[in-house]
C-alpha cells in the first residue's frame, strides 16, 4: 500500500501519517494507491483506481453534520446514557469513524476513544484536525490507537460508561452510498485485525463495574446474559448492562 499525494499537498502533517504507517508517498497515483491525500485531506479507496468504496471522514457534512448541530434531538441516546445532571465520561471501546462518539461530545460529555486500527486511526485523526477550528468541544475528545480493553484496563480515569458497537455480523448497516463498511471491512482484513468482537464484548462484560452500553441490531438475538434493559429505536437496540 502507498499513499499518493497530490502535488501541493507534501505537508508536515501527511510525513508524519506516512512514518507513523510506514507507507510510502507518491505524486504519481497507481493502484496501489489505497490512501490519496488531496485538499480534503486523507481518504481511502479499497479500490485506488476507481471512486467506489472509500471513505473520507468529514463531521461537519452529510447526516453526521446535521445530528451534530441538533443534540438537543438525540432523545434515544439520551434515553440511552440515563439521567444525570453532570455531564458524564464516557469510554469508546470500538470508535470506528467516529461518528457515536461524535454525538456525545456534541451533547456535552467527555469521551475517550482508543481504535485498534492504524489506518482507521489516522483517517479519524486527519478529520479531527480538519475540524477541530469550528468545533470546540474536540478538546473534550482523547483519541488514540490501540486496543481498547488494554487501555481501559490500565487507565486510572474512572468512567461513567463504557460503549461497544462492534461490527454487526451480517453488515446489516451498510452503506452503499460512501461504502464505508466495506472500506472498513477491507482496512481490517488487510491489517490483519479482528473484526469479530465477542471476545472485547465479554472482557468488558466480565470485568463489569459500569454501565455498559452495547449497540446491536434491532432485531438481532440477546447475544449476552444479564442484560439489565433495552433502549429500542428503528434499527438499532442498546442494551444496557449494570
Ligand atoms: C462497527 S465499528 C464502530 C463504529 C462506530 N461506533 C462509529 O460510530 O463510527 C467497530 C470498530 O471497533 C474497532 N475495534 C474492534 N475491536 C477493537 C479493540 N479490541 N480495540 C479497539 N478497537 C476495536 C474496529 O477496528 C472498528 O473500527
Amino acid at each position: 500500500m502507498q499513499i499518493y499525494v497530490e502535488n501541493l499537498f507534501k505537508d508536515e502533517n501527511i510525513i508524519s501519517i506516512a512514518e507513523s504507517l510506514d507507507l510510502k508517498t507518491t505524486t504519481k497515483r497507481n493502484k496501489e494507491c489505497n490512501l490519496i491525500y488531496n485538499e480534503r485531506g486523507l481518504s481511502f479507496f479499497v479500490d485506488p483506481l476507481n471512486k467506489n468504496h472509500s471513505i473520507n471522514i468529514d463531521f461537519m457534512s452529510g447526516k453526521l453534520g446535521w445530528r451534530i448541530t441538533r443534540p438537543q434531538n438525540e432523545s434515544l441516546l439520551k434515553k440511552t446514557l440515563g439521567r444525570s445532571k453532570e455531564k458524564l465520561k464516557i469510554f469508546d471501546a470500538t470508535p470506528g469513524f467516529l461518528s457515536d462518539t461524535m454525538i456525545f461530545l456534541s451533547m456535552g460529555h467527555k469521551v475517550v476513544a482508543v481504535e485498534q486500527s492504524k489506518i482507521i486511526f489516522h483517517l479519524v485523526n486527519d478529520a479531527i484536525r480538519r475540524a477541530s477550528p469550528s468545533l470546540t468541544y474536540l478538546k473534550n475528545l482523547s483519541f488514540c490507537h490501540g486496543e481498547s480493553f488494554n487501555y481501559f484496563d490500565n487507565a486510572k480515569d474512572n468512567f461513567d460508561v463504557i460503549y461497544l458497537d462492534p461490527m454487526y455480523p451480517d453488515s446489516r448497516k451498510k452503506v452503499k452510498k460512501t461504502g464505508s463498511v466495506e472500506a472498513l471491512k477491507f482496512i481490517l482484513d488487510y491489517e490483519r485485525k479482528s473484526n469479530q468482537n465477542d471476545e472485547l464484548v465479554l472482557k468488558f462484560l466480565a470485568n463489569r463495574n459500569k454501565k455498559i452500553i452495547l449497540k446491536r441490531p434491532l432485531k438481532s438475538n440477546k447475544k449476552y446474559n444479564n442484560i439489565n434493559y433495552q433502549v429500542k429505536g428503528k434499527t438499532t437496540r442498546f442494551d444496557i448492562y449494570l
